[in-house]
């Protein structure tokens, strides 16, 4: 190791002084990165040989904590003991070492004293390996996060032993194949704010106790076959950020304790049979930017209250037997990129409002019993291209001044042909000019008439 440093006259004296512990700082640095106890350096080199494919680490990397020759996918750093000791494993995907067809699950890690971070991703892939955490005392009290992703020949139950892991904070679970039910002891890793179980096979009820994780700021539990109701207890993760529980077999409707969730961005319910109410407090989710839910079982009008969300950018209740008209309030959501309302049961118009969305790129409306004239000029029709899906609404026409705009799936008012979703609109040019003025003919008449009619209310 090369030390340096420069040098200036008022400092010389304090210079001379410190010289001597700098120097041995240099040389204590050099023996630190060699020093490791042998105990903990067997361990590593057992842990390497049950996973990795990638060389004889013995050999190529007898000192794998030390810098000149650091070992990818490995972290050390120096402990009280002076010694050297490894923090963080990472294997499985390049540049990191990768992992042999015959990798199985290394208990061996949670021997590692001073362990803070493991990452298996896209490891174990063939060899049927469970995650098992040795008999002996648990070491790895200092683990903080622990990574099993896509590991599709990870396969049996989360085993109950991970809650002796006191400090983890981050557990990753995601894209194995496990099965079972949560072990209710997960629920009292009080220090977790992450927990991500998702695309596993897990099942049953998801217990109430999740309600203890109070540090939590994201839980994903998405693309499993869990049942039964959302826990009320959700309400009492006042930390959550982002909570996924779409593609499961959810009943029951949202927790009204969602409400006592001020921090959440991020909603993901799709894809379970949910049905029901809203929380009657919906509106005090005013960190929303994500609310995604479709295809569940709701039949009910859709809540005017999401038009109080400001911050929403996407909102997704598709496929879902929503009836009625679509709130007028959903105009007020200026900040929203993504509408799906399509597969639902929605009559009326389309709100007038929603041509000043001024940030909306992806308007999803059809398969619904939506009339009336489409209220969106060929500019912002330009602007949505084949992101604005219309079809599927027998009711609904376009003006023809806009109809040379682009291809909607809807019909030119005045126009007899009700075969919306085939029918393309005309061009300007091509459309008969006797169009244009029995059009606005009608709507004149129309316009009248309708005053006159409420005159007389
Ligand atoms: C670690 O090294 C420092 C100086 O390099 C020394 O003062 C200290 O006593 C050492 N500690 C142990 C536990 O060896
Ligand atoms: C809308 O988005 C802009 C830009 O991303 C942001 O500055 C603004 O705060 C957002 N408005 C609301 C109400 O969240
Ligand atoms: C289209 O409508 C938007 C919003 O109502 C408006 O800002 C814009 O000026 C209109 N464009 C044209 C070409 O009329
Ligand atoms: C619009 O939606 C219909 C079904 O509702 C679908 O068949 C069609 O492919 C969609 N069009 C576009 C451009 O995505
Ligand atoms: C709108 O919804 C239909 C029906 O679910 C789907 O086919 C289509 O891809 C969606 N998106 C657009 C832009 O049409
Ligand atoms: C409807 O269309 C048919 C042919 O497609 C045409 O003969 C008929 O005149 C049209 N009727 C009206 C009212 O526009
Ligand atoms: C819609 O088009 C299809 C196929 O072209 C036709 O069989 C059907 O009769 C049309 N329906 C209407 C209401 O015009």
């Amino acid at each position: 190791m090369y030390c340096s440093f420069s040098l200036s006259l008022p400092l010389l004296l304090l210079l001379i002084m410190s010289i001597s512990f700098l120097s041995t700082l240099c040389v204590s640095t050099n023996q630190q990165s060699t020093n490791m106890d042998p105990h903990e350096l067997e361990t590593l080199f057992k842990i390497m040989e049950t996973v990795s494919s990638d060389q004889n680490w013995r050999i190529s990397h007898p000192y794998p904590c030390k810098l000149s020759s650091s070992w990818l996918g490995i972290g050390c750093k120096k402990g009280f003991d002076n010694k050297s000791h490894v923090t963080r494993l990472d294997f499985g995907t390049r540049p990191n070492p990768t992992c042999k067809p015959t990798a199985t699950f290394p208990n061996l890690i949670f021997q590692l004293p001073n362990l803070e971070s493991v990452f298996f991703i896209q490891c174990f892939t063939h060899s049927k390996t469970r995650i098992s955490v040795s008999r002996n005392r648990l070491f790895s009290s200092s683990l903080q996060q622990l990574s099993l992703r896509s590991n599709p020949a990870l396969i049996g139950s989360i085993p109950s032993q991970l809650s002796s892991l006191k400090s983890l904070q981050v557990l990753t679970l995601s894209q194995n194949s496990l099965i079972g039910q949560i072990p209710v002891e997960i629920f009292s890793m009080s220090f977790l704010v992450h927990l991500d179980l998702s695309y596993n096979k897990l099942t049953g009820k998801v217990p109430h106790q999740i309600g203890n994780l109070q540090n939590l700021v994201g839980l994903d539990l998405s693309y499993n076959k869990f049942i039964g109701p959302i826990p009320d207890t959700i309400g009492q993760l006042g930390m959550l950020q982002k909570l996924d529980l779409s593609s499961n077999a959810f009943t029951g409707s949202i927790p009204e304790s969602t409400e006592n969730l001020p921090s959440l961005s991020f909603m993901a319910l799709s894809n379970n049979k949910l049905s029901g109410k809203f929380p009657k407090g919906l509106a005090k989710l005013l960190s929303l930017q994500y609310f995604l839910m479709d295809d569940n079982p709701m039949f009910i009008p859709l809540p005017v209250e999401f038009g109080q969300l400001k911050k929403l950018q996407e909102l997704r209740l598709a496929g879902s037997g929503y009836s009625g008209t679509i709130p007028a309030s959903y105009s007020q959501l200026l900040n929203l990129t993504t509408l799906s309302l399509q597969n639902n049961k929605l009559t009326g118009e389309i709100p007038v409002g929603f041509s000043s969305l001024s940030h909306i790129y992806h308007l999803n409306l059809s398969r619904n019993f939506l009339g009336g004239v489409v209220p969106f000029n060929s500019s912002f029709l330009k602007r949505l291209g084949r992101n604005l899906n219309l079809s599927g609404n027998p009711g609904l026409c376009l003006s023809p001044s806009e109809a040379d705009a682009v291809f909607i799936g809807v019909g030119v008012c005045g126009s007899n042909n009700t075969n919306n979703s085939i029918t393309k609109p005309f061009k300007k040019s091509e459309a008969p000019s006797e169009y244009n003025i029995s059009f606005f003919l009608v709507a004149a008449i129309g316009i009248v008439a309708f005053h006159y009619l409420f005159s007389l209310v």
